[in-house]
């Protein structure tokens, strides 16, 4: 589960406060909720939809959202293959130690290519869960919540998934959601997922 870096000389330090005392203390499992689908189609809606019913219900979330990683901790990439690839890698490392402490983490990121899922997949564990948001590009196109479709169209945006970059579907998803559908239902089976899956009491 853990990568080679470059440095030799750094040991993991082990907390007193453990993974597994901080879940007994928020009464349910860390695991890390990965949404994955085309631009709009509403990855970032659910995602956020079902941290407030967790929320409301006291429990310890934590949404990440493309847009405000690449603000910050991944601000210095691009959109080019290599740098998707980082970009994915980093929030994959980073999610991991929110699992750590405990957190449900809800990841909301295109993160098109089905390698750099797996890779996650490998750092996270069996505490990964890959929810494929199904929509079609008719569908996200004409939603084209940011306007990003009508401007990737005129060339403007280069290297755009759906149009000028793939988007691999995910083979072994463990949740599928036609998020073509009314936005409750799909909010509904991802809770019922997730209580599920992190043993909410
Ligand atoms: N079933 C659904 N699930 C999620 N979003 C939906 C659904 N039906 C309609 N929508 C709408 O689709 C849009 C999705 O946008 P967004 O969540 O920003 O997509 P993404 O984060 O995948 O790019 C929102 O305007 C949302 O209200
Ligand atoms: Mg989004």
């Amino acid at each position: 589960m853990t990568e080679q870096g470059k440095s030799s000389n750094v040991v993991w330090h082990h907390a007193t406060v453990t993974r597994k005392r901080r879940e007994q203390m928020n009464k349910h499992r860390g695991a890390v909720f990965w949404f994955t689908g085309l631009s709009g189609a509403g990855k970032s809606t659910l995602a956020h939809d079902v941290e407030e019913k967790l929320y409301q219900l006291g429990h310890r979330t934590y949404v990440l959202d493309g847009d405000n990683v690449r603000h910050g901790l991944c601000a210095d990439l691009a959109f080019s293959d290599q740098d998707r690839k980082e970009n994915i890698r980093r929030i994959g490392q980073m999610a991991r130690l929110y699992v750590e402490a405990g957190i449900i983490v809800l990841t909301a990121f295109i993160s098109p290519f089905r390698s750099d899922r797996d890779n996650v997949r490998k750092i996270c564990g069996h505490d990964f869960h890959e929810i494929y948001c199904i929509c079609s590009l008719e569908v996200c196109e004409s939603r084209d919540v940011k306007g990003l479709y009508k401007r990737a169209r005129a060339g403007e945006i280069p290297d755009f998934t759906g149009i000028s970059s793939p988007y691999e579907e995910p083979e072994a998803p463990e949740l599928e959601i036609d998020t073509e559908s009314h936005l409750d239902e799909c909010s509904k089976r991802v809770f019922e997922y997730i209580a599920a899956s992190v043993e909410l009491r």
